[in-house]
């Protein structure tokens, strides 16, 4: 079997499969409760690590958001994140690894001709033993900059 790549080591925290609950909220939505499974699966022998994860509203079968993409070392303590999602959105960042914590920004959003708008994504990812807490903050359909999601996973 390949081993994850040594310019992973600083980013080896986030690798495991997650599961957990979260919660949402944006001034022009109502707030929502949500369960997660996300996936951190480093590139065999590959300096990235692929991810990916799925939600569905908290007490039910519903669907809610996916989305997947790939993180990559990025120079000295950086990292890059490259993410797609369903809805239409793509979103390109570079990041800053701390000790066990990993802060993106978006460099670029991108958007398909009939996606929602978002203009700024900002994602902070932070672990302790075999938690992981995250936060998610967006400036979309005109409103400024504020926290979308936050969401406490454990590793399975
Ligand atoms: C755990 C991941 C996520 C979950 C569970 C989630 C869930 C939701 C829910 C339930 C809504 C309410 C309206 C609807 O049902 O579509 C919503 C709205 C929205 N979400 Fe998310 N979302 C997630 C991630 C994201 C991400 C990553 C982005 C963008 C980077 C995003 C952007 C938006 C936007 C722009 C809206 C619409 C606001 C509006 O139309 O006023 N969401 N989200």
């Amino acid at each position: 079997m390949s081993r994850a790549h040594p310019d992973l080591d600083s980013l080896a925290f986030l690798v495991g499969t997650w599961k957990g609950h979260g919660n949402g909220r944006y001034p022009t939505i109502e707030p929502f409760e949500y369960v997660e499974e996300a996936v951190f699966t480093p590139g065999p022998g590959k300096p990235f690590i692929a991810y990916r994860q799925r939600t569905r509203r908290a007490g039910g079968a519903e669907p809610l958001h996916s989305e997947s993409g790939y993180i990559r070392p990025g120079g000295p303590d950086g990292a890059e994140l490259v993410i797609a999602q369903p809805t239409g959105i793509v979103e390109i960042h570079t990041g800053e690894i701390g000790r066990d914590e990993v802060c993106f920004r978006s460099k670029d959003v991108r958007l398909s001709p009939t996606a929602v708008e978002v203009a700024r994504v900002e994602r902070s990812i932070r672990v302790v033993g075999d938690t992981m807490r995250y936060r998610l903050s967006m400036a979309a359909v005109g409103q400024p900059l504020q926290v979308h999601l936050e969401a406490e996973l454990t590793r399975v």
